[in-house]
């Protein structure tokens, strides 16, 4: 079993999170599922009404007794939905996306009011420094080969640099995440846990349609590209953040031609909508990571906190040492090649 100080701090079992994916991304049961997993859920409430965020609180209650996450969004600055999400009194507020002139503070200080722990994702080390600053209790590092929306450095530097920046305050990583070899990575970077979205996606409880969760599967990873034509057709500025989208019939479509987008902007979003209802991910906006590559089958959201925690555990406590003793003792792994340590290489004839 892995336990890190921040799963004392937040009172879960084992250091995955769920993305808080808005927009229908997560759902109740999805949340529910990680939760009751060991893991942290967390549910995309921005864009939810008073009304939507109680019902759906109320579900995810009735699913689980675990602490659970509500994720918003506070360059949105909804204040009424997130006042609704503050009388839940949900174990954490996730916050992501904030305008530089936004006090976190303020945020910050209600979600502590109402007894919830804060986190907040960053892609930049100055706006995690803020975040910690203004009182943050855990640090998420987004490297930008996430899905969704994404800052522009990659996790493998992003999140040892947040991890110096905001000590002592416990960093998440996420981005690119999908199995046991990146929780384990993240550990190596200083991380204490992993943070996943797209995996999630591709999961029995996802509420995605099933033909997005095909395609999460089907995806060799290469496939996703960053790009603000999601943004451009739902009429939305994102402060500092392209979205990494699957490349699709729809972006392919209009990128290039982004000028044109604004001038459809209306239809097109509404033609996404659809799509989205009639389950055809070409023609809608479907945001997934790179990882998307290691993904290879829609299992339940347990198994995947499973998986993850046992793969983790097996490379840390087995594999890795093992490497360790061997370069110790000089023996070589089997099958390597060429010199082995202190050994010169053989001159060619
Ligand atoms: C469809 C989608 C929607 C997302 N919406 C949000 C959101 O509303 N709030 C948030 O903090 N992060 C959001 N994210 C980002 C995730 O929290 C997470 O950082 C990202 O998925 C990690 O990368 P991965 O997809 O490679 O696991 C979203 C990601 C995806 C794929």
């Amino acid at each position: 079993m892995i336990r890190t100080p921040v799963c004392e701090l937040l009172g879960i079992t084992h250091p995955v999170f769920l993305g808080g994916m808005a927009r229908g991304n997560t759902a109740p049961r999805l949340v529910a599922a990680v939760s009751e997993a060991g893991g942290l859920g967390a549910l995309g409430a921005t864009g939810l009404s008073p009304r939507e965020v109680k019902e759906t609180c109320a579900a995810i209650r009735e699913a689980t007794e675990r602490p659970y996450a509500l994720n918003y969004l506070i360059f949105r600055s909804e204040e009424e939905g997130f006042a609704a999400g503050l009388a839940e009194r949900p174990a954490v507020m996730a916050f992501a996306w904030a305008r530089r002139e936004q006090p976190l503070k303020e945020y910050f200080g209600r979600a502590r009011g109402a007894g919830c722990k804060v986190m907040f994702m960053a892609g930049r080390v100055d706006e995690a420094r803020r975040a910690a600053e203004a009182g943050a209790d855990v640090i998420v590092a987004q490297g930008s080969e996430g899905g969704g929306h994404v800052g522009w450095m990659g996790a493998l530097a992003l999140v040892p640099m947040m991890v110096d920046a905001v000590a002592p305050v416990p960093v998440v990583a996420a981005g690119g995440i999908a199995d046991g070899r990146g929780l384990a990575a993240a550990l190596c970077l200083g991380a204490q846990g992993a943070l996943m979205g797209t995996r999630f996606l591709a999961t029995e409880e996802s509420p995605l349609p099933q033909a997005f969760k095909e395609v999460i599967v089907r995806s060799d990873g290469h496939d996703t590209m960053l790009t603000e034509i999601p943004d451009i057709a739902s009429g939305q500025v994102w402060p500092g953040a392209m979205a990494r989208a699957w490349r699709n019939r729809f972006i392919e479509r209009w990128a290039g031609r982004e000028w044109e987008l604004r001038q459809n902007r209306a239809e097109v979003f509404d033609a996404l909508q659809e799509a989205r209802k009639r389950g055809d991910p070409g023609e809608a906006s479907l945001l997934i990571g790179q990882d998307a590559g290691l993904i290879r089958s829609v299992v339940p959201a347990a198994e995947v906190v499973r998986r993850v925690v046992e793969e983790a555990e097996e490379i840390l406590s087995e594999r890795l040492p093992a490497l360790v003793r061997l370069s110790r003792s000089g023996e070589r792994p089997a099958g390597a090649v060429g010199p082995g340590p202190g050994e010169r290489p053989v001159a060619p004839e």
